[in-house]
């Protein structure tokens, strides 16, 4: 049997990692501002993690959701002190796409309504109503077209109190991430969000923040969405919540009361993952991650800023994006193969930093150097 292709593959191997570096099968040793797609949130193979794993595995690593586990009990009051929302409740499952699925169909179910708002670059996962909420007709078929969910422009209240005013008892939910991660690092302004609470607020409709990106503290606050000063009814994490060991959630307001049943999941919750979600919490805390992204990504941008070349540098903590010129397309790739960094991209020309949170200031410095460096050389290159 061969792999199903859906993936562009890099021609590298990773065999080895240890907090924001790792290693190829030849020995060749990488500097990550990738994170594996902004799952690395406390670096790689971080000791109190494997240790917790690793306990965790010798004791108990899986049983069913039909027996009390008290280590989800324990994950959900550390995440509620932690993210500052001590009142939520927590529902585990496997990954950010079964996040806004469950999330989607919570609303459903609370509002007893069909509509979905849903904005202009989103990305909210790869099954049936996240990929309908997903603005990329590419990974939409035709199984998951629907008139329930209508795509409004992002950041633009006006366009969005004129629908509410039009539809408002239709609508269930709006879905917005604080920060568009696939969609560029895009930043959702304060007052867009202070918009959606308003208008969800005034018709009875959800807020889900869908957090699986720019959630967990990547954006220099635990949800990015606090940039704002707004609650959101539904909180959606993944990526860096398990630190690469698969787990997801949603942090749910108290006024949306579960119902046996409604939701479920046979893998969600298990005991292995939430020993690794633990880990991740405890070493946010114990090493300030938060505050530390909030100031690393401020250096980090203001240097960006001082590169000529490049334009309109965004994005809040370590979830940074910048535009590169046309003259210098193959930057990531001169960055990967020759200065051994990774990074990650969007369309057209954007760098996306999406590194782990305990980035080191000497790494960061690194980069930046690289950078400046990789855009000379091409530059000379083509001149
Ligand atoms: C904002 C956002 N939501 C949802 C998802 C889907 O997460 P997963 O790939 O874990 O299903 C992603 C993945 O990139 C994402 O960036």
């Amino acid at each position: 049997m061969k792999l199903f292709d859906v993936y562009p593959l890099q021609p590298i191997t990773i065999e080895r990692a240890s907090g924001s570096r790792v290693w190829d099968d030849q020995g060749q040793e990488y500097l990550d501002l990738y994170g594996g797609h902004a799952v690395i949130s406390i670096g790689h193979g971080h000791p109190v993690w494997i240790n917790r794993i690793k306990d965790q595995l010798i004791k108990i690593s899986f049983y069913s959701n039909s027996i009390h586990i008290p280590l989800q009990v324990q994950l959900a009051e550390k995440l509620g002190i932690v993210s500052g929302k001590t009142d939520y409740q927590l529902f585990l499952c496997n990954s950010g796409a079964e996040a806004n699925e469950n999330a989607l169909k919570l609303a459903s179910f609370h509002t007893n309504r069909k509509k979905i708002v849903a904005f202009k670059g989103a990305f909210h996962g790869r099954t049936s109503l996240a990929v309908s909420a997903t603005d990329n007709k590419n990974y939409i078929a035709p199984v998951n077209e629907t008139e329930n969910i209508v795509f409004l422009p992002f950041n633009d209240s006006t366009a969005l109190e004129t629908y509410f005013q039009k539809a408002g008892n239709s609508i269930a939910a709006v879905i917005v991430e604080g920060i568009q991660g696939v969609g560029g690092i895009r930043v959702a302004s304060n007052e867009f969000l202070q918009s959606i609470r308003r208008c969800c607020d005034q018709h009875g409709a959800v807020y889900i923040a869908d957090s699986v990106q720019c959630g967990y503290g990547r954006s220099g606050k635990f949800y990015s969405h606090d940039h704002a000063g707004v609650n959101a009814d539904i909180y959606t994490m993944a990526k860096g919540m398990g630190n690469g060991f698969p787990i997801a959630g949603l942090s749910i307001a108290p006024h949306i009361q579960p119902k046996h049943f409604q939701l479920g999941t046979t893998f969600g919750g298990n005991h292995l993952a939430c020993a690794a979600a633990l880990a991740v919490l405890e070493v946010i805390e114990s090493e300030s991650l938060i505050q530390h992204a909030a100031t690393l990504g401020n250096y980090i941008q203001e240097s960006l800023r001082q590169i000529p070349e490049l334009s309109d540098v965004r994005g809040y903590g370590l979830m940074i994006g910048f535009d590169y010129p046309e003259n210098i397309p193959t930057l990531r790739q001169h960055l990967l193969f020759k200065k051994h960094i990774f990074t990650g991209e969007a369309k057209p020309r954007v760098v996306r930093l999406l590194p782990s949170l305990a980035l080191s200031q000497v790494d960061a410095d690194r980069f930046l150097q690289d950078l400046r460096d990789s855009i000379q050389e091409l530059q000379s290159a083509s001149a």
